[in-house]
């Protein structure tokens, strides 16, 4: 167990080295048993220190962008592509890389169609189910921008190999298997002429009570009906999943019109933005958050916007000026998305492994200023 006044200095990202080696054995365990492809997505991890480990589990990787193309290659033997829309002065470089190239449009693929190299070409299409309650996250909400929709494919383009979709976020085998049936329903008139199906990411398969049982069979049957398509999933949460924290220091305590706010020395839009985007509360140890209509303390955090803030939450002993606080599961889709705002100092980055502290990063004023110029 992480013991956060070992922690040098915060704010800092910390990395549970036993809990991120759990996951891997799980995923490379499923991966070898089914025989299908997991893929680790960059978008939602990007932790190079520890891609080593991934991709000895992992069989390759999913980049959006020629940046996460190029770090994918450097650790990663097979690097697939997909973007919403590439940039034209990325394309050439990203297909020197990639093994796959995933289009999100008939328009994109009929552009770029001649300059694939090696790389094997694949559509997005839309699987028309609404699987995330979160709008933000949800890419089948209407009038999605992320897929091709089953009425505008009519015929599969020659040249194309595959099939993508990505509908998921933090589901369950059901979802996946809801996904999968649909995706057979809409498009199955073409799985005779393809040789790849990539199912996107959103499965959590590291979740404590997913139903592991119920994915493998849903695989398994898919494999048996269609021998000659290789299954692929891509996600990144999951590789991540319940694996790291954000150790931080309360700096102050404020009140006002009587709600106390502790004052963090990280920030919610800055280090945490899913706690404001999406929104949710994050679990911090040793408190629970209040139930609607219960008071307790906020969070607040160091950037002057006025809605950095958290809460509520109830401690069995109040925090004081120079206590820590451990907020949990804060290894995906945070350290990705992490801003300099306010030119606040980017928390360090560590690993905590077998009762030891190993800083990673540490960011310089130097990382602030040439960021924007
Ligand atoms: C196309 C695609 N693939 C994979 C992922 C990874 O999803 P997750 O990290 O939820 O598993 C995402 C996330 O947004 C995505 O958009």
């Amino acid at each position: 167990m992480l013991d956060s006044t070992r922690i040098t200095h915060t704010p800092a990202f910390v990395l549970e080295y036993d809990a991120f080696e759990k996951n891997l054995a799980l995923i490379g365990g499923l991966q070898q048993s089914l025989g299908s492809t997991f893929l680790f997505a960059l978008k939602g991890f990007g932790m190079h220190r520890v891609f080593g480990e991934i991709s000895a589990c992992a069989k390759g990787a999913t980049a959006s962008s020629l940046n996460e193309a190029r770090l994918a290659s450097e650790y990663f033997s097979h690097v697939h592509a997909y973007a919403p829309v590439y940039q034209p002065d990325e394309f050439d470089a990203i297909s020197q890389l990639s093994s796959h190239i995933t289009f999100n449009s008939l328009g994109q693929y009929e552009l770029y169609k001649n300059r694939l190299g090696r790389a094997k070409a694949g559509l997005r299409v839309n699987p028309k189910l609404d699987m995330v309650a979160t709008e933000l996250y949800d890419p089948c909400a209407p009038g999605s921008r992320l897929g091709i929709q089953p009425d505008a494919l009519t015929m599969l383009p020659e040249g194309i190999t595959g099939l993508h979709v990505h509908n998921l976020c933090e589901s369950g085998a059901k979802e996946m298997q809801a996904t999968l049936a649909n995706v057979e329903k809409l498009y199955g008139r073409f799985f005779g002429n393809i040789t790849w199906l990539n199912l996107g990411g959103g499965h959590l398969v590291t979740r404590k009570g997913y139903d592991l049982a119920l994915f493998s069979a849903t695989v398994q049957s898919f494999r048996q009906k269609y021998p000659h398509i290789e299954l692929m999933f891509e996600p990144g949460a999951a590789y991540v999943w319940q694996t790291g924290v954000l150790v931080s220091e309360v700096l102050d305590i404020v009140t006002s019109d009587g709600i106390d706010t502790l004052m963090m020395d990280t920030s919610f839009t800055a280090h945490m933005p899913d706690c404001l985007e999406m929104p949710y509360t994050p679990s911090v140890r040793g408190a629970v958050v209040c139930k609607d209509g219960e008071s307790g303390v906020r969070l607040g955090g160091s950037s002057c916007l006025a809605g950095d803030w958290v809460g509520e939450y109830r401690f069995a002993t109040m925090p004081k000026i120079g206590d820590r606080l451990v907020f949990e599961d804060m290894m995906h889709y945070t350290m990705v998305k992490t801003t300099m705002f306010n030119g606040l100092a980017h928390p360090d980055i560590g690993i905590w492994r077998d009762g030891c502290y190993e800083v990673v990063k540490q960011f310089s004023y130097e990382d602030y200023k040439n960021r924007l110029s």
